[in-house]
């Protein structure tokens, strides 16, 4: 990409945030989201400890013919980039399940989106990750959860799945060199907080440059069926999770990976000793989600619908009295301290700007420009 190609790409990007964040600090929305979240697919191939999306694929007949055809995403998401919209991140369940998953990424490419893929890497075989680069990917994110096979597959409920992520991961980073980025998300949970520490050398062994920490929920709509919680930190672990989290955030830097925000780390901690968090929530303002059966919610938390993209038009229920009341609620929130939703509020608002531009330009960077636009 040309010299000025790229400034534009950045133009755009930091334009389309600050845009984004005023309309918040007016007190109004803005026309479409920064980022949207598409879970392609209810399907998957795992069994993990801390999801139950595999198990709703026992309530449904036929889970693969309630999806949304990839033509009708294309022309929803598409139709939203002159509106604003700036990157899509595709999950699932599995989306390396969904056999059309290379013509998605290629028709929002054509948009000129930044697109991520979110999977558990195991259905990664050399031919997949071609095929996902040749499409355009920019960035691939893998879940592992632990940095030795018997966390991971304890967690991910097979044996033989840290084998296989941790070989895609590689195998793909190799791969990518120069076209796309590749990252780790990890859940943080009581199984793994002692050995979180030494999740950023295992991220750049395998060739990624981000590392996530998803701090383990049980208010996602697919948790439904957990009975007995191992998984939730108790507060006679929270000092071994504070000094986990600060390790990860030293090491993180030393190794120049991307991760979270100090304040969004700082956060976990407090979420799990049930302190009050006040950040502005960032769900259907600049982030929004659309499941698998094509209904968006802002959140998945709040987990009532606004309005689905099979029957109606995106905008209808962007503006829908459905997602105004979701946005009041949202307002002052508390309910959960997820990732995908929270930091961008953090690291993409007027206030953050404010306090290190800095910071912001390079996280604007990590969010919507792939590695050939900064190349
Ligand atoms: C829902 S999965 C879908 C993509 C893919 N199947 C995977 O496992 O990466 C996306 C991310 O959400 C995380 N996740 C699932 N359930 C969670 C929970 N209860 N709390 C926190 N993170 C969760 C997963 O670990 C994964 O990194
Ligand atoms: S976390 Fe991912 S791999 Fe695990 S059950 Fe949920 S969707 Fe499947
Ligand atoms: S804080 Fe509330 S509105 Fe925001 S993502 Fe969590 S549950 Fe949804």
């Amino acid at each position: 990409m040309s010299r000025l190609g790229r400034s534009l790409r950045l133009a755009r990007a930091l334009s389309n945030t600050a845009r984004a964040a005023t309309y918040d600090w007016l007190g109004k929305f803005p026309p479409a989201p920064l980022m949207v979240y598409v879970e392609l697919t209810r399907r998957c191939n795992m069994k993990c400890q801390h999801c139950d999306i595999w198990m709703t694929a026992q309530q449904h007949e036929n889970l693969a013919a309630s999806e949304v055809p990839g033509h009708r995403l294309l022309e929803v998401l598409t139709g939203l980039a002159p509106k604003g919209l700036l990157a899509v991140d595709l999950f699932g369940g599995e989306p390396l399940l969904r056999a059309d998953l290379p013509e998605i990424i290629h028709g929002l490419k054509g948009a000129g989106l930044h697109v991520t893929v979110t999977t558990n890497g195991t259905l990664l075989t050399k031919e997949r990750c071609d095929s996902l680069l040749t499409a355009g990917l920019d960035q691939l994110l893998v879940s592992i959860d632990g940095p030795d096979a018997a966390t991971h597959d304890a967690i991910r409920g097979k044996p033989g799945t840290f084998a296989k992520a941790t070989a895609g991961l590689q195998m793909f980073s190799e791969m990518a060199a120069g076209r796309a980025r590749t990252g780790v998300n990890t859940l943080v949970c009581r199984p793994n907080l002692e050995l979180l520490s030494q999740m950023p050398e295992l991220a750049r062994t395998l060739g990624a440059s981000q590392l996530r920490l998803l701090p383990y929920h049980q208010c996602y709509p697919f948790n439904q069926f957990v009975q007995e919680d191992k998984l939730m930190p108790r507060n006679h672990d929270i000092a071994a999770l504070a000094t986990a989290l600060r390790l990860v955030m030293e090491r993180a830097g030393q190794m120049g990976l991307h991760t979270n925000s100090r304040t969004y780390l700082d956060g976990i901690e407090r979420w799990y000793r049930g302190d009050p968090l006040t950040v502005r929530c960032q769900a259907g303002l600049t982030v929004c989600d659309i499941n698998g059966f094509g209904e968006v919610y802002p959140c998945y938390t709040l987990a009532r619908p606004a309005g689905n993209i099979k029957t109606q038009e995106f905008s209808e229920i962007w503006q829908s009295a459905n997602l105004t009341s979701h946005r009041k609620e949202s307002k002052g929130c508390d309910k959960c301290w997820q990732s995908c939703y929270i930091e961008p509020g953090l690291r993409l608002s007027l206030s953050a700007l404010w306090a290190d531009r800095q910071a912001v330009l390079h996280d604007v960077m990590e969010y919507f420009l792939g590695h050939k636009d900064r190349a």
